[in-house]
């Protein structure tokens, strides 16, 4: 009696935890590399957070890289985690979620944008001024280029995104994040370990 409802909890919770891992990895086609996200081979430099997953190949991390560098001085390029993590978008494997290239839209998670612009996302930042960002051939000081973040996004877009533009959505969207949902994926499949033992 009592192991029947200890297999029934069992149950659900390895049928939740299938519901949530499929939620986290969608199916859907990267817009750079055109195939499902997989191992980068050979490894990502640029984008190299990516590599046990990724939906770029190493030509697409070679021109995000050169875009970067320029976009940041080189003391300053690793300074800003958001920063490369939205460089390399193209790569992150959950992009294909956020992505409508039929509207030629990417949706970011609002909290993902509070992390990137470092204060309210509808307002200048000094976050990044004493940096600098180069923006085609121009040096902009951030608080005094872009009035909100939504502003900066229409400046500049992830490299190999020409053409998109940034929507911002509450988080319970299908938006990015780089909240880790491999680490949930873990977590999932270690409580299945610990359930079924
Ligand atoms: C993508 O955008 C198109 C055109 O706006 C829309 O019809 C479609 O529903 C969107 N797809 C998704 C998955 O949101």
């Amino acid at each position: 009696m009592k192991s029947g409802m200890t297999n029934i909890i069992k149950l659900s919770s390895i049928l939740l935890i299938g519901l949530i891992t499929t939620q986290v990895i969608a199916d859907d086609l990267c817009y750079l590399s055109q195939k499902k996200s997989e191992k980068a081979f050979p490894s990502l430099i640029k984008c190299y957070k990516s590599n046990s997953d990724s939906c770029c190949v190493s030509a697409h991390d070679s021109e995000i890289g050169s875009e970067i560098d320029s976009f940041l001085s080189s003391s300053c390029v690793r300074r800003f985690a958001e920063i490369e993590f939205y460089f390399c978008y193209g790569c992150h494997y959950t992009e294909p979620k956020s992505t409508n290239s039929t509207a030629n839209t990417i949706t970011l998670c609002k909290s993902f944008v509070e992390r990137l612009w470092g204060s309210d996302i509808n307002s200048p930042t000094e976050k990044f001024d004493h940096c600098g960002f180069k923006v085609g051939s121009n040096i902009e000081i951030p608080s005094k280029k872009w009035a909100s973040a939504s502003a900066f996004f229409a400046d500049v877009l992830p490299p190999l995104f020409s053409g998109f533009s940034i929507q911002i959505a509450d988080d319970d969207k299908n938006c990015f994040n780089t909240a880790p949902g491999h680490t949930l994926v873990a977590l999932g499949v270690a409580l299945v370990a610990y359930l079924t033992v």
